[in-house]
């Protein structure tokens, strides 16, 4: 495996020559790290599943390079979803459609539908315009674990199992796109991301329900729960009750992580700190960071300040819901 700065044309090229063999390249996107794969062939798009350890009914992500190229992969595509993805794309949104029927069923679990998505980042959507074709990716990130927001973490999750690594430094978004699904009788936010419930109601005049839980649930797994994880254990509390789970949790000569606001909490021997920003943007370009580095020092445990409640922080909140669990 080979890490290469991405501002090369060469190195786009060869990234390019590795796809058309079928082979693996993660990308920098500016929601986090994808693992690509020539999404028209099945034995590369498998190759993908092997090197995650994702199982096999988990559908990918098909990128493209632009919204005209979204009835090459879907069909029926109803006007909103076509005025979402003329607003949005490039951007953090990936749009759920009925797929059309060369689209391989290993990209899509096995299911008669296509997330897309055309990912905002400059080396992205050079890549996407060089190989000419979709790109299956999902983050480049072992099964179950915390997706990378920058290509240090691609070699510490994947290593040799990927062929290259397009550096294009830290991703700006952090979290992963926000996913509407259209393939139904309703439009349905299945993942909430960047781009809010109400920017896509806003536009589309129609009212976005939530997943529809149990058959959602097996199409679009990256919902369940214990996705996003890190290997220990983290918890998470209001700030009204930080100070006393910091006391019980280092009892014992226990050490602990603690992501908070907090600017009277410091590092010491026992516990770690890392000072969050208030601004949801900011907190979620670093979420993924900052729980990585904590969980690099094995500690006993790690605990986060609960940030508001309130929907500008629904998708920080989702993914620390998927990540922690309540004190
Ligand atoms: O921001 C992102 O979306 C990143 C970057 C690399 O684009 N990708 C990403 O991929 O997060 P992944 O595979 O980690 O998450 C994709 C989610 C999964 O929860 C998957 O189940 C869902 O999208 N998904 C994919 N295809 C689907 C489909 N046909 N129907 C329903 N859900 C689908
Ligand atoms: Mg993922």
């Amino acid at each position: 495996m080979k890490s290469m700065p991405a501002a090369a044309d060469a190195a786009i090229e060869y990234a390019v020559h590795l796809l058309k063999q079928g082979r693996l390249v993660a990308f920098p996107t500016e929601t986090v790290y994808g693992l690509g794969a020539d999404a028209s062939n099945p034995d590369a798009v498998k190759r993908i599943f092997t090197a995650k350890g994702r199982p096999a009914k988990n559908p990918v992500i098909v990128h493209i390079a632009h919204y005209t190229g979204l009835n090459t992969w879907a069909e029926n595509v109803p006007e909103p979803a076509l005025q979402l993805a003329k607003r949005f794309w490039p951007g953090p949104l990936t749009i759920v459609l009925q797929k059309r029927p060369e689209v391989p069923l290993v990209v899509t679990g096995g299911q008669n539908t296509v997330a897309l998505r055309v990912p905002k980042h400059p080396v992205a959507l050079r890549l996407l315009d060089a190989f000419d074709g979709g790109i299956a990716a999902p983050s480049a990130n072992r099964y179950c674990r915390i997706s990378p927001t920058e290509a240090k973490h691609v070699i510490d999750e994947l290593g040799r199992k990927v062929d290259l690594i397009l550096d294009g430094g830290k991703c700006e978004v952090g979290l992963e796109s926000t996913i509407v699904d259209f393939s139904g009788d309703v439009p349905r936010l299945l993942r909430p991301g960047h781009i809010s419930q109400f920017e896509i109601e806003d536009l589309i005049k129609c009212y976005l329900y939530g997943p529809n839980t149990e058959a959602d649930a097996v199409r679009a797994p990256g919902m369940s729960p214990l996705h996003y994880a890190p290997v220990t254990i983290a918890l998470r509390c209001p700030a009204a009750n930080l100070n006393a789970a910091v006391q019980l949790l280092t009892g014992g000569g226990k050490r602990i992580g603690i992501m908070t606001y907090q600017s009277t909490m410091s590092s010491g021997n026992r516990v770690r700190v890392i000072r969050m920003p208030r601004q949801v943007d900011q907190y979620a370009q670093v979420l993924y960071s900052s729980l990585r580095q904590l969980d690099a020092l094995n500690l006993d445990r790690i605990l986060v300040e609960q940030p508001p409640e309130t929907a500008a922080w629904s998708a920080v909140n989702d993914r620390l819901r998927k990540a922690t669990t309540l004190v």
